[in-house]
């Protein structure tokens, strides 16, 4: 039997034990995943204990994610490119570190589009998920990926850290507005949308492209304000489930070496949101 979880502070609201239980379960696999409420002050020796209670993989949320770094004994070029950590593996008590969150998100945006070479991107939000995004999408031949965001600082930190990989420029939400026609997939990374401040929308789309694809890493709620008007202009959509679902079942693959089912897990998600 192994144990697997998730730490974050706080913790109460995932959907990882869940999603994660119920693909152990189908498959016959005797483990069990739960979540851990951890206080930043106990973090080093929350991660203490996964050496001593031998517990094999966890998934690691917010505020830890950066932090966690520090007590690891190796962190793959995934995570260190990112410069976060949202999977931790247990290799006989040596922990490696390593980031699933860019990688989710492509593979739920390849369920949608062919591929991402030569497209126009922007991302609206410069913080710790619109860094693992760029940092996986500026490698797969974009044309250009650029950041919009209400501070300035953030965008052009962020959009010198793309540079490294792909053309990004940093622009004021505004100018993003009024240059929305340039870029074939639009991704919102902000909390703006979520429950539950459901009327609200990071930006306005009076300019988008014909046949411009609008992603949300929100999955709750499903469809948010951005993602409706966006469909109401005719855009391809594209919510935050596949990407929730998808970093999962990266993890759980790194942690068992057995390939999750990937319908079975994203029915348990959509169900739990109630869609
Ligand atoms: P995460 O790690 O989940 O990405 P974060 O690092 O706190 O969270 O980043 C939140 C992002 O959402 C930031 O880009 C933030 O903009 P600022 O850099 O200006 O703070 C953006 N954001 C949050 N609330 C916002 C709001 N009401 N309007 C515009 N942007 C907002």
């Amino acid at each position: 039997m192994g144990i697997y979880g998730v730490i974050g502070y706080p913790i109460a609201h995932s959907m990882s034990p869940l999603m994660h239980n119920r693909e152990f379960q189908a498959l016959k696999l005797d483990h069990y995943y739960t979540a851990f409420n951890i206080h930043p002050d106990d973090l080093a020796k929350a991660i203490e204990s996964v050496r001593i209670l031998e517990i094999r993989g966890l998934n690691v949320t917010l505020p830890h994610k950066v932090k966690v770094m520090d007590y690891l004994d190796e962190i793959d070029e995934e995570a260190r490119l990112i410069g976060a950590v949202n999977t931790i593996i247990n290799r006989d008590g040596h922990l490696i570190g390593t980031n699933t969150d860019g990688e989710g998100y492509l593979r739920s945006l390849l369920t949608i589009v062919d591929s991402l070479y030569a497209k126009k991107v922007i991302l609206i939000g410069a913080g710790g998920a619109a860094r693992a995004i760029a940092t996986t999408l500026a490698r797969q031949g974009v044309q250009a990926l650029d950041v919009a965001n209400r501070t300035a600082a953030k965008a052009e930190e962020l959009a010198k850290h793309v540079n490294r990989f792909a053309d990004c420029k940093a622009l004021a939400l505004k100018d993003a507005e009024e240059q929305l026609e340039n870029y074939d997939i639009i991704i919102n990374t902000t909390s703006v949308g979520m429950s539950p401040n459901v009327e609200e929308a990071p930006i306005r789309l009076d300019h988008l492209k014909t046949g411009a694809v609008v992603s949300d890493l929100i999955y709750n709620p499903l469809k948010t304000k951005l993602l409706q008007q966006a469909e109401e202009k005719g855009a391809v959509i594209h919510n935050g489930v596949g990407m929730f679902v998808y970093q999962g079942a990266l993890a759980f693959e790194k942690w068992t070496g057995i390939k999750p089912n990937i319908e079975r897990m994203m029915d348990t998600v959509i169900k739990k949101l109630g869609g």
